[in-house]
């Protein structure tokens, strides 16, 4: 008997960010597989378990959520913000992709959720608003240098970026170094949004223009949102700026 796992998604932090789809997806399962801050997101019941895991054992952690599935159990697999953006949705496919065939059989069930960048952008106001891309900073999954590359061709394409994962104790530089990459590509009045912590407690958001952006305001908790030359700032009298890009871009006349 083959049985089913889900893939879901927490969501930002805040328990209101969290679909309904992933919150029944919860309820359906017995045992709960993910990083553990994310696990300890969930008011689970006392028949319901918890194996959560350290950060790098993704493929480990896939492996054996697949393994319990397969026995006919109920499994939940659980990523913060939405869990097909740089998290568990791919290395669970991966797994099964290289995996035995019984995997292959068992019921796949992924729901999306409120990543990041989008609840970053949510509360400054509308970063995405025109074309846009998401990059993740970490090289432990990609040389550094393809990371740069694709830097240099968004800034020339004018696509807004958002940076995941941009700065952690073991790799402290490379925002620094992508801030320095963009100033030479990117006009120095760029917003740059750093989101940190969205829809938590400790949320805290911070605007800075491209030519001062100071990439020790970012932590491992940080979504860090990089306008175009389009990207607006809207003041208003005692409320925090707004954000956006306009949905409009006039293209070369012909
Ligand atoms: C491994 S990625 C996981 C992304 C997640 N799957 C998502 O969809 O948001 C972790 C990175 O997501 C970003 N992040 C996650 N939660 C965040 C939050 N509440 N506020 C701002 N950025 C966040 C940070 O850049 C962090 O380094």
């Amino acid at each position: 008997m083959s049985g089913i796992l889900y893939v879901i998604g927490t969501g930002p932090g805040s328990p209101d960010q969290m679909t309904p789809e992933a919150l029944k997806a919860v309820a359906d399962s017995n045992a709960f597989f993910g990083y553990f801050p994310y696990v300890d997101r969930l008011n689970l019941k006392p028949h319901q378990r918890k194996i959560a895991s350290d950060n790098r054992e993704e493929l480990a952690r896939a492996r054996a959520a697949l393994e319990l599935a397969a026995s006919g159990e109920r499994v939940c697999m659980v990523s913060g913000g939405d869990p097909g953006v740089f998290a568990m949705a791919a290395a669970v496919c991966e797994a099964i992709e290289a995996g035995p065939k019984e995997w292959k059989a068992i019921d796949l069930v992924i729901t999306p959720g409120v990543t990041a960048m989008l609840a970053v952008a949510a509360r400054i106001g509308a970063p995405l608003g025109h074309d846009f891309c998401a990059i993740s900073l970490s090289d432990n999954l990609k040389p550094w240098d393809v990371i740069t590359r694709r830097l240099r061709l968004m800034a020339e394409a004018g696509m807004v970026m958002a940076f995941y994962n941009p700065i952690s104790k073991a790799r402290p530089w490379q925002l620094g170094a992508a801030f320095d990459i963009l100033r030479e590509c990117l006009p120095p009045t760029v917003p740059v949004i750093f989101g940190r912590a969205a829809g938590r407690p400790d949320e805290a958001m911070l605007v800075m223009p491209l030519g001062e952006a100071d990439a020790n305001r970012a932590d491992m908790a940080t979504c860090v949102i990089v306008g175009t030359a389009e990207t607006r700032i809207v003041s208003r009298p005692g409320k925090p700026d707004l954000v956006y890009s306009p949905r409009f871009l006039a293209g070369d006349s012909k």
